[in-house]
């Protein structure tokens, strides 16, 4: 569904991103792992066209284009770092901005909102209220359920449990497998490493720009330098 073939990346003359090359077939479930300043969120940035980059990428076998709103159009769809809510606008609002590509008026918008409250329980609750008076969990919650209320085919999700207490990375992490199960595939990057490997097919560690080891979550678990660099074996 994405292929990416020999993308670099640069920030002036940093040169963060070199020669990855990532695929994630329809309906696959993959998550890059790396420690911080690795260069997940620049290849997620670089994925969405946020990002300028030399490579080819490739979607359901055509060329990506080259501007970020025609590959929303595409299904290609992100939840960012940091969230980017409108802080001021309701939980309401934040999620139907979501659909803003979908007609309004032919009652799908209304069922994708179902299905996010259904995820979310807690977000029908807090329908009328300001994002920002949300806990950083809720925030989260509405950043997924904006996304996928742009009914995503491929859905980006980077550092989507940074900062959030264990039991809500828990909640978090699981709806994303709902997600995954429902036939949405999913690119997640995590540094959180057992959280990465909870549901995905097939893993990707990404360090100081370069991917360094790919395979399933079964053969990471088992991997020694996987273990002892980032699960904590001794
Ligand atoms: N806007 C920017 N300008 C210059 N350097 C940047 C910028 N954003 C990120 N970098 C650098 O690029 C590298 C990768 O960063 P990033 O993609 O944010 O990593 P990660 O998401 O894995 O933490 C880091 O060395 C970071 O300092
Ligand atoms: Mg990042």
């Amino acid at each position: 569904m994405l292929e990416i073939q020999n993308l670099n990346v640069y920030y002036a003359k940093a040169h963060v991103l070199r020669g990855v090359n990532l695929r994630v077939e329809s309906g696959e479930f993959v998550s890059v792992i790396g420690p911080n300043g690795a260069g997940k969120t620049t290849l997620f940035r670089a994925i969405s066209r946020l990002k300028d980059y030399s490579g080819d990428m490739f979607f359901d076998g055509s060329r990506l284009p080259q501007e970020p709103a025609q590959i929303v159009r595409l299904g290609l769809i992100q939840c960012p770092e940091g969230r980017h809510l409108f802080p001021y606008l309701s939980v309401l609002d934040n999620l139907t901005l979501g659909a803003f590509r979908h007609d309004q008026r032919d009652g799908s918008v209304k069922q994708e909102l179902e299905k996010v409250y259904t995820m979310f329980p807690i977000l029908r609750q807090r329908a009328y209220q300001m994002a920002r008076t949300l806990s950083g969990g809720e925030q989260q919650m509405v950043t997924i359920g904006r996304a996928l209320m742009s009914k995503p085919k491929l859905l980006l999700l980077d550092e989507p449990t940074i900062g959030l207490a264990p039991i809500v990375r828990k909640l978090i992490v699981d709806a994303l497998k709902q997600i995954s199960d429902s036939g949405v595939a999913i690119l997640l990057s995590e540094q959180n490493v057992p959280f990465a490997l909870e549901h995905a097919q097939r893993v990707y560690l990404l360090e100081t720009g370069s991917l360094v080891k790919t395979g399933t979550a079964e053969e990471f678990r088992r991997d020694e330098y996987v273990r002892k660099s980032y699960l904590g074996a001794a």
